[in-house]
């Protein structure tokens, strides 16, 4: 097998990714700062920042505090709104050298409708993620992603609006994701993204306060990769949807856990921060274990330990 040519390509819905290594959203804008540095094109595709309805100046600072093996963040969807996205940032997106994935954030189920049928056939975009850990204004400010119904009801919202496939991203902050992803595919999601920051908070000891202005925030980064991990390793396991991996990858070994626990694509977050060649070495690393395994197509490794824990287990 060395030396054959490798089949990296990767479904989500109707889209085809050229390979299954993404930016995740919030950490890469639309790549135009690492393009001065690194081939921002090997990423099979890159995620945008979400985006409200309305403007957002996002929370008071501080909010970034690295931890231990991790960064701890309370931005607080910042960003300029709609509006702007579709005047100023949309045009720019033809030049992305590589697959677009819109991220849409939003406050009332009719918010996340509006938005996606706004993004709905950008250039360059070929799915929609739904940055669904925000309060429902609907439902007493209960996260959409905590709460299977207010899921479905975005999910299939977004659906009737929109072409493009819908990627609902979950949240690890709730007692069960299982029913949370079966309400998501049923409610028609192309694929899930999973998962987003776990919640936390550093104190500051010196001046007895919270660290963050918001006191609350997102841990990322490799402290939560074995959270992450198990949410995919449990999610594989109950909808038949392809699922987006994320959570403090910042090798090629770290990809594979993901790949082998059930997911179809990986995305790369905070990893970026510290290393911009981070998907380069994700992307290399997944390469050599195809040709290790004189697999051919990275859609064989979907799954991977799954296959292996199920003979074992028969014997
Ligand atoms: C600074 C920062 C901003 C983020 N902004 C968003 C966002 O706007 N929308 C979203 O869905 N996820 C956002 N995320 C979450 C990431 O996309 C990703 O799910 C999470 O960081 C876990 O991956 P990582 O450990 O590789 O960073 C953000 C993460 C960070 C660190």
């Amino acid at each position: 097998m060395t030396g054959a040519p490798l089949d990296l390509r990767v479904k989500i819905g109707a889209a085809t990714l050229k390979n299954p290594v993404i930016a995740a959203s919030g950490c890469y804008n639309r790549g135009e700062e690492y393009a001065q540095i690194v081939d921002v094109g090997r990423y099979g595709a890159i995620t945008l920042k979400s985006v409200t309805r309305s403007p957002r100046l996002g929370n008071d600072m501080p909010r970034v505090f690295p931890t231990p093996g991790g960064l701890l963040n309370a931005i607080g969807l910042q960003g300029p709104g709609i509006d702007h996205f579709l005047a100023h940032i949309a045009p720019e997106l033809s030049k992305v050298p590589t697959a677009v994935i819109a991220s849409v954030a939003g406050f009332s189920v009719a918010e996340f409708a509006e938005v996606a049928a706004l993004m709905d056939g950008l250039p360059n975009v070929i799915a929609i993620e739904l940055d669904v850990s925000c309060p429902n204004v609907d439902r007493e400010g209960q996260c959409f992603a905590a709460d299977a119904a207010s899921l479905a009801a975005v999910v299939g919202a977004v659906k009737s609006r929109v072409k493009l496939p819908v990627i609902p991203k979950l949240m690890p902050n709730v007692a069960d994701l299982r029913p949370i992803a079966q309400a998501a595919q049923d409610a028609g999601a192309d694929a899930v993204s999973l998962i987003n920051a776990v919640r936390g908070m550093v104190v500051d000891v010196a001046n007895a306060r919270p660290m963050l202005a918001n006191v609350s925030g997102g841990l990322t980064g490799p402290a939560i990769r074995p959270i992450a991990v198990h949410a995919v390793w449990e999610v594989a396991g109950t909808v038949s949807i392809p699922i987006i991996g994320m959570g403090g990858i910042e090798t090629g070994n770290d990809a594979l856990e993901f790949l082998f626990a059930g997911a179809s694509a990986i995305a790369i977050g905070t990893a970026n921060f510290r290393d911009p060649l981070v998907h380069v070495r994700a992307l290399q690393g997944i390469e050599e274990e195809l040709r290790r395994r004189s697999v051919a197509s990275v859609r064989e490794l979907t799954g991977m330990a799954r296959t292996t824990q199920a003979k074992a287990g028969s014997h």
